[in-house]
């Protein structure tokens, strides 16, 4: 059985931890009072207890050392939930980031030692939090994983507790390119659902399109400046299939407003604006809704 901690208890912390509690010893970090009667409910189906301990930060010192650390939470959250995590952390942990938009992995990376393993993992996998402790898995969507330094990229088999229960999730060796794609995705859903309070599924209708088109053309001029090779009928392409899939689901940033909580703007448009500065590149569309989420209370 493989010792797994999941930081973070977020839709796609909750999602993972009950994927991965069928067949290993899952613990998840929770600033909460601890509490292990959560629950997981595909629609129309019944719901289950999630088979995994719920642990605060002064439980962690009593813990068996972790094989895998699965970070859940946001991407400006990353450094100070692995400072937490480090003293507790095994000389060969298996470490794994997942967080939409763009964070700082070269920052992580200086900070293990050479035999721990860190990847990164992107999903398109919907879920839903309610206030109860009731996570729905509102959308399937498909995940991908690959490594961040070159003990990772080289060891595949490091995942395959993973690899064998997140459905549609595979390996792949181009994660870079493929954040960048999945950036793109939240850069057309994510702040348009939050600004007008919508699912993503209405973002299909005509009134949206013109500004996904902007806001995917510098998107795509910026990773093309940053040498990945990403065409805007891709781009549009994803993000409307994305789109479909999760129709009824309302994205994580519409739910961040919703309850008031921080966003992740800016690791979404307030990095393609900040990329555009650097490589000379107009991103309009993109400052207008980094000014229009940022002027919503308790953005980061
Ligand atoms: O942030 C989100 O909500 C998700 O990444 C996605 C894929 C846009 C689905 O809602």
């Amino acid at each position: 059985m493989t010792n797994i901690l999941i930081v973070g208890d977020g839709a796609i912390g909750l999602l993972l931890s009950h994927f991965l509690s069928h067949k290993n010893n899952v613990h998840v970090l929770t600033r909460k009072p601890t509490c292990n009667t959560r629950f997981y409910s595909r629609k129309n189906a019944p719901s289950h207890n999630i088979n995994a301990r719920f642990i605060n930060l002064s439980d962690l010192a009593q813990q068996p050392s972790y094989d895998v650390v699965i970070f859940t939470v946001k991407a400006f959250q990353v450094q100070d939930a692995f400072s937490q995590i480090k003293p507790y952390l095994a000389a060969n942990s298996i470490l794994v980031v997942s967080h939409n938009g763009m964070g700082n992995i070269e920052e992580l990376i200086s900070q293990l030692n050479t035999q721990q393993a860190l990847y990164f993992l992107t999903t398109s996998m919907a879920g839903f939090k309610s206030t109860q402790y009731i996570v729905q898995h509102t959308g399937e969507g498909q995940s991908v994983i690959g490594g961040c330094n070159k003990l990772a990229a080289k060891n595949p088999q490091f995942i395959s507790p993973l690899l064998q229960a997140i459905p549609n999730l595979k390996m792949v060796n181009n994660i870079e390119q493929l954040r960048f794609e999945k950036l793109l995705v939240n850069v057309a859903i994510n702040p348009l659902t939050a600004l007008h309070n919508i699912k993503n599924g209405q973002l299909r209708a005509p009134a949206f399109s013109a500004t996904i088109m902007s806001l995917l053309y510098e998107g795509c001029r910026v990773a093309n400046a940053k040498g990945l090779n990403i065409a805007l009928a891709d781009a549009l392409n994803n993000a409307y299939t994305v789109m479909a899939l999760t129709a009824e689901n309302y994205s994580s940033m519409q739910q961040d407003i919703a309850n008031n909580r921080p966003t992740e703007i800016m690791a979404i448009c307030g990095y393609i604006s900040e990329q555009g500065k650097r490589y000379n590149i107009k991103t309009p569309a993109n400052n207008e809704l980094l000014a229009k989420i940022q002027a919503k209370k308790s953005v980061v």
